[in-house]
């Protein structure tokens, strides 16, 4: 009888060259041994024992560590000389003698570590059981230098715990920068001794909207700060993961906290609360002599914690009116000679960026100097995150001779939602799909042979205004890391939307063995339901990655692998509770279910996330209050702008309606420019076919404006609605900036 074939490879990232062989495999069980031989001997070792662990802990397998000279079933060897290209490459040799890891430092080693666990780990593996390998050779290295993930914990901060954990995951995904945002207008979060107020006054701040759930009450300050100590920790585990942390301290704006611990840092000599708004805050440092001192001390014990040559001194949105309104910021432009606020940044920026080449590291800064026409200094790597789905700021920052890090927010900031589901957490908008995150433009369009050599990596935000948990830091980043991942690491000849989305799977898998709480929103099924004759509904799914087969049930029960397929829209009677998953060919869950009961209610009413918004705008998705006993809400919320469009509503003669709606703080900062305010009073409106037509309800909203959470309010409609399809428009009079509404739900009956 023939033996089980091995099952092919699935790696992720997908490897420089994968030379599988025609048949031969590898068997692994528990107590293979683990040996280490060559150069490097120490940090080899390392690897090794951490791959063991990594192994155990995963996927359940028991590997030994050589004692002495016996054979081993898989040895990493350093030999500084091996034919592998670049450091952190690595080969993996499968055959007959075993498996085997070269690679010229233990740099490689640690990704060829990570290659063999994945190998371990292969689609439909079962814990604990011996694994096949097929023999084959992979030859592998990076495409750039710097992959990296940013992660803010100004806005809300992390545990040191589950920074650790996010690292050992990004370093599995073969990431090797964590870009780490420690002071915000919202908190400066890095202790620096010479400083004190920084962190005893500037990692404070009020308990605004769900930060109180956080604090425990709206009397309770937020705070949060990382020790010397908690750095070294984080630094160091970081290393053994070959992750180099690379700390921003956020310059010339950004940096409210730090003038309300020291109002001198700023420019009116005034003394503001740390920011408890998001967005783009006033407060600009005084780039004057003084703060520049301050600055060079700060980046003095920046450097003594940090060992990366790489440190970022921000410079994005550093909104200039209160320089612009200083007789002495203006006096001090005038006698440098220079013509604007944007070249008064720039020579700010030089200054602070001197004493950091002075001192032989490398400043790091965002684009939007040169978006605004000025320069930077030329050794600063530019971090582009502008360009509104073209890359002519980067362009510019190459022709300029800056190295680059892509990391267009469109595609990349994962703080943005990824789908449009009703069960969608909360992100600013646009979405950002993990398909919108695999096929971002890494070397701009347009750019020369030499200048793509200086687009030296790819870059994804964590940015944490809407994040307050690591749950939500996770749903976040996974699975759009894994597109980030191929992007930075694999040649773009691999790149291959389908090969990824086929190797996913395996990689989801291996995501559920080290906990992590990733998002299956790219696979779920969205549900789009219609009336069909006889009070029977006609429903069609889709979903968003158009991978995977979408199988459902109608009887109350969880689809499995077995359960029928989707091929085209069903008709169903109603009363009929319809559940949907998505499985891979293998039969691997790719999403969990979703259930859609199928009644008069569901064509009589809308979730306020399944309505559009009044300016055609993408909508933010924002947090609800976490109800005692059901799952948070998130709601579909223009910001500003309290409006919402139901086209084409089939009533059916519909006589009452009710809304159910929640205030929500409003936090939104520079976005209050933008407020649509329409009338005095507070109530919702329900007008039929435009939002100036015929109102059809109006709803007092005086029993909801002190309410805590979700109220539900109720009307006659004022007016006969017909039983045609009428568009609808919703909103709420009063303020946005008095607190902004959100619509969980509307719905008529008759
Ligand atoms: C940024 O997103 N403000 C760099």
């Amino acid at each position: 009888m023939a033996a089980p074939a091995a099952p092919a490879w699935s790696l992720l990232p997908q490897p420089a060259t994968l030379s599988p062989a025609s048949s031969g495999a590898v068997d692994i069980a528990d107590g293979a041994v683990v040996g280490v031989q060559g150069a490097d001997h120490d940090s080899t070792q390392a690897v090794a024992q951490q791959f063991v662990q990594r192994v155990a802990d995963t996927s359940g397998l028991h590997l030994r560590m050589a004692t002495g000279g016996e054979p081993a079933a898989i040895t990493f060897e350093v030999k500084q000389d091996a034919n592998v290209a670049d450091d952190a490459g690595y080969h993996v040799t499968v055959d007959n003698h075993g498996i085997r890891v070269t690679a010229r430092t233990s740099r490689g080693a640690f990704y060829g570590g990570v290659t063999v666990w994945q190998l371990l780990t292969p689609p439909g593996w079962t814990r604990g059981a011996p694994v096949k390998v097929a023999h084959g050779v992979i030859a592998d290295h990076p495409r750039f230098a710097w992959r990296a993930l940013l992660l803010d914990s100004g806005r809300h901060y992390q545990s040191v715990a589950d920074i650790k954990r996010l690292i050992e995951w990004m370093s599995l995904h073969k990431l090797n920068v964590l870009l780490w945002h420690v002071t915000e207008d919202q908190g400066w979060r890095l202790e620096i001794p010479k400083y004190p107020a920084l962190t005893r006054v500037g990692a404070c701040r009020q308990a605004v909207g769900l930060d109180s759930e956080l604090t425990g009450g709206a009397d309770r300050p937020y705070c949060g700060y990382y020790t010397e100590a908690d750095v070294r920790d984080i630094v160091h585990y970081a290393a053994e993961r070959y992750v180099d942390v690379v700390p921003e301290i956020d310059l010339p704006g950004h940096s409210q906290a730090a003038i309300a611990a020291y109002p001198w840092l700023g420019v009116t000599g005034k003394r503001p609360a740390v920011w408890t708004d998001w967005g783009v805050s006033p407060w600009l440092l005084n780039p004057n002599e003084k703060t520049l001192q301050f600055v060079d001390d700060v980046l003095d014990e920046v450097m003594r914690l940090f060992p990366s040559r790489y440190i970022s001194i921000g410079g994005d949105e550093a909104d200039k009116q209160q320089w612009n309104a200083s007789p002495e910021v203006q006096a001090q432009m005038r006698k440098l000679g220079l013509a604007n606020m944007d070249q008064l940044q720039s020579w700010f920026t030089n200054r602070v960026a001197a004493h950091l080449i002075e001192h032989g590291r490398r400043p790091v800064g965002w684009d939007d100097e040169l978006d605004a026409g000025a320069t930077l200094p030329t050794s600063e790597v530019v971090m582009s995150w502008h360009g509104d789905h073209d890359e002519r700021v980067a362009l510019a920052a190459l022709r300029q001779g800056h190295d680059v890090v892509m990391t267009p927010q469109e595609s990349l900031y994962f703080d943005h939602y990824q789908s449009d589901l009703p069960d969608e957490w909360a992100g600013p908008s646009p979405v950002a799909t993990l398909r919108e995150a695999y096929d971002t433009v890494v070397i701009p369009h347009g750019a020369s042979a030499a200048e793509a050599q200086r687009v030296i990596g790819v870059q994804s935000g964590l940015w944490t205004e809407q994040m307050r948990t690591f749950a939500h830091d996770q749903h976040a980043v996974f699975p759009r890391l894994a597109a980030l991942s191929e992007l930075g690491w694999s040649p773009e000849r691999a790149r291959d939307w389908n090969g990824f989305a086929q190797r996913l799977p395996a990689e989801l898998a291996r995501y559920r063995a080290l906990g992590i709480d990733y998002a299956d929103s790219a696979f779920a099924p969205a549900f789009t339901i219609t009336a069909a004759d006889n009070g029977a509904f006609r429903v069609e799914l889709s979903n968003q990655a158009a991978v995977g087969t979408m199988r459902y049930t109608t009887d109350g029960s969880a689809p499995t692998p077995q359960s029928s397929p989707y091929a085209r829209p069903l008709t169903l009677p109603g009363k009929t509770a319809l559940r949907v998953a998505t499985f891979a060919q293998d039969g691997f869950e790719l999403a969990a279910p979703r259930t859609q009961v199928l009644d008069e209610t569901s064509l009589l009413g809308r979730d306020g996330s399944a309505l559009g918004t009044c300016s055609k705008q993408p909508p933010s998705r924002l947090d609800g209050a976490k109800p005692m006993d059901a799952a948070r809400p998130v709601y579909a919320v223009d910001i500003g702008n309290a409006c919402w469009l139901w086209p084409q509503a089939s009533l059916h003669g519909a006589r009452h309606v009710a809304i159910t709606v929640e205030r929500l703080a409003w936090r939104f900062g520079d976005e209050a420019r933008d407020a649509v305010v329409r009338g005095a009073s507070n109530q919702f409106e329900i007008h039929a076919d435009s939002c100036k037509g015929p109102l059809l309800a109006s709803l007092p909203l005086a029993s909801a404006v002190q309410a805590k959470g979700q109220v539900q309010l109720e009307a006659a409609l004022a007016v006969p609605v017909g039983t045609g399809a009428r568009n609808l428009c919703v909103f709420a009079t009063g303020d946005p900036r008095d607190g902004q509404w959100a619509l969980a739900r509307i719905a008529f009956s008759k």
